[in-house]
């Protein structure tokens, strides 16, 4: 069967703060660049980004880079390469001001600088107490974010394919990548987008998990396409639950509700977070925070008529601030929880959030493998960053506002990296042989399959197994079962029928292909986890409560051809600083 073609210096997959920050770079050294986005790119994931971007600009106390990596590495619970780590954070200044001269509509401090906002686990002289470093556009940072960037995009005549889903990568002999396939959403046209560079900017997720804070589309369709290559997962195990999601919704509530002064409470009307965190309190890092709650929850301290949520309260800090800083909050709450925050608190459970782990790339941007002798060797042609990346920064827990950080410094880092690539390396390879056979063959498969379960029951059977048995507290026994049960549901996912009436739009068949992806996703995860064998940030065994830096100071790497993992050493050494050795985590 003849597929169109279409050839491109670069080709971005997916439209969300890292690959619309990437593409710009790249239009802007005037290579021809191909941006792939599932939905309209103003509306991907970034856009639910609330409190803020992490950088040290010290605009209303003092505060500088390196107390910065140091929270970074602390938080990363040692897991993060303190090369990578250092890059972003001597990065963020810039970063921030750039984007301020792109046009970002930042709040301000009463003479005029960009207003920033304590968030967790961010703190002033190596953790001595909370510093506002969030840099805020109001609650709805992220969105400021998407719009400023995809209006400078257009300017640089970026060229968007909107709502075409990234099918597979395509590897040649040598395992060079050379580009994707495609499918139009709304028609199911397959195209071949050649390139000499690809690079995955297609986000997190969350939506393994029955509750998440995530967007349907986030369903980790690079990390599908890289795991189907025969390439590993790095760190899976390690997945971030936000301590505030809406009980009963999921929907994110900031942590910069916390940071403008809000607390959380338990039954008795406790501050509880005094009890676990007497420092930091309720700006204590995430895994921290979310921990605790459930250790309230599960002690009988939990609100409502199941016992099983806490509450936010926010009223003290009176309707002019809310109004001002937080008027999404406001919104989110009348809307998914039906109290106004001016009067009441809000109930709230941590909720599955943030993928720690990835596409292993190097802070350059290159998607790194095992080479043949079990050394680290780069992917040619293929790049990533953003949440599908795994660089890694954030390591076992990453704080808030880094990953808005993330997406700029390294979706420019990986930009640049490409346009030197490139110079280098000018002529694009010949496409190998049968480029398309695997995506063609998974849309055949689901053509042809005349019964079986539906899409659905089967996406929410591997939703109920990683939220009871890979959740907030793991525990061996409940792990080991659970992999049991993720390859069972990997084993349905490949009989899943869509019916002819469930085609009209199309979406029945773009909701199988996200499947395979997210079955990806929530192997690796299941499996890494029930491997490692100590608790660290997220990751958090009751079997084995503590932190074992003697075995266990390495990066998971998951390959999905015989479920193998493999590990490699943390880069304890950064670029130009001395590092910060591994020392109890307390806040
Ligand atoms: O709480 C928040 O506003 C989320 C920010 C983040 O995940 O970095």
């Amino acid at each position: 069967m003849a597929i169109a073609k279409r050839q491109f210096d670069a080709v971005v997959v997916g439209a969300g703060g890292s690959g619309l920050r990437a593409a710009l770079h790249l239009a802007e050294a005037n290579l021809k660049v191909a941006v792939l986005s599932k939905v309209f790119p103003t509306r991907s994931h970034t856009v639910a980004a609330q409190g803020g971007v992490a950088a040290a600009l010290g605009n209303s106390e003092e505060d500088n880079w390196h107390w910065h990596m140091y929270d970074t590495v602390k938080g990363s619970d040692y897991l993060g390469d303190q090369d990578a780590i250092e890059f972003m954070c001597r990065k963020a200044n810039e970063a921030v001001y750039e984007l301020e001269h792109f046009g970002m509509p930042f709040d301000r401090t009463p003479d005029g600088k960009i207003y920033q906002r304590p968030f967790g686990g961010h703190m002033q002289d190596y953790g001595k107490k909370p510093v506002p470093r969030a840099c805020a556009a109001a609650d709805r940072t992220g969105h400021a974010m998407l719009h400023t960037l995809y209006q400078r995009n257009v300017r640089a005549r970026t060229q968007f394919f909107v709502e075409w889903m990234a099918l597979d990568l395509i590897r040649d002999q040598s395992g060079d990548v050379l580009g994707v396939v495609a499918m139009e959403m709304e028609t199911g046209e397959v195209m071949i987008f050649q390139a000499r560079a690809t690079l995955l900017a297609t986000g997190g997720a969350g939506r393994i998990f029955a509750s998440s804070t995530n967007a349907f589309i986030n369903t980790g369709d690079g990390l599908g396409m890289v795991a189907r290559a025969g390439l590993p997962l790095q760190d899976m195990e390690f997945f971030q639950f936000h301590p505030t999601g809406v009980y009963g919704a999921g929907i994110l509530i900031t942590e910069g509700v916390r940071g403008e002064g809000g607390y959380l409470l338990n039954k008795n009307g406790e501050r509880f977070m005094e009890r676990y965190a007497p420092n930091a309190k309720d700006l204590a890092s995430r895994d921290v925070v979310s921990r605790s709650m459930v250790t309230e929850i599960k002690e009988g301290r939990g609100v409502g008529k199941d016992a099983d949520h806490v509450l936010l309260k926010l009223d003290h800090l009176g309707a002019e601030v809310i109004n001002r800083r937080l008027p999404g909050i406001r919104e989110i709450s009348i809307k998914f929880a039906n109290v106004d925050p001016i009067k009441e608190p809000i109930p709230v459970v941590p909720t599955a959030h943030y993928m720690m782990g990835g596409i292993p790339a190097n802070y350059h941007g290159q998607v790194v493998a095992l080479g043949g002798n079990g050394f680290v060797a780069v992917v040619r042609g293929l790049y990533a960053a953003g949440e599908c990346a795994c660089v890694s920064v954030h390591g076992a827990n990453r704080l808030g506002c880094n990953s808005l950080l993330d997406l700029l410094v390294f979706g420019r880092a990986a930009a640049q990296q490409i346009i030197d690539d490139l110079k280098r390396d000018p002529y694009p390879k010949p496409l190998p042989a049968g480029a398309a056979d695997r995506p063609l063959a998974r849309l055949a498969r689901l053509e042809t399959q005349k019964d079986g379960e539906s899409v659905a029951e089967v996406a929410a059977a591997m939703r109920r197994v990683m939220q009871a048995y890979c959740g907030v507290f793991r525990f061996g026994d409940l792990l080991k079962q659970g992999v049991a049960k993720i390859k069972e549901v990997a084993e349905r996912s490949g009989h899943t029928m869509i019916s002819d009436k469930s085609k009209v739009f199309n979406t029945a068949r773009v909701e199988a292909l996200e499947l395979d992806n997210l079955i990806e996703v929530a192997m690796a995860t299941m499996i890494s986890a029930e491997a490692r064998t100590e608790s660290r940030g997220a990751h958090a065994r009751d079997d084995y409560p503590n932190r074992d830096d003697e075995n266990w100071l390495k990066h998971t790497l998951y390959f999905k051809n015989g479920y193998r993992l493999h590990y490699k050493p943390v880069t304890l050494r950064p670029l130009t600083v001395e590092p910060f050795q591994p020392k109890a985590r307390v806040y």
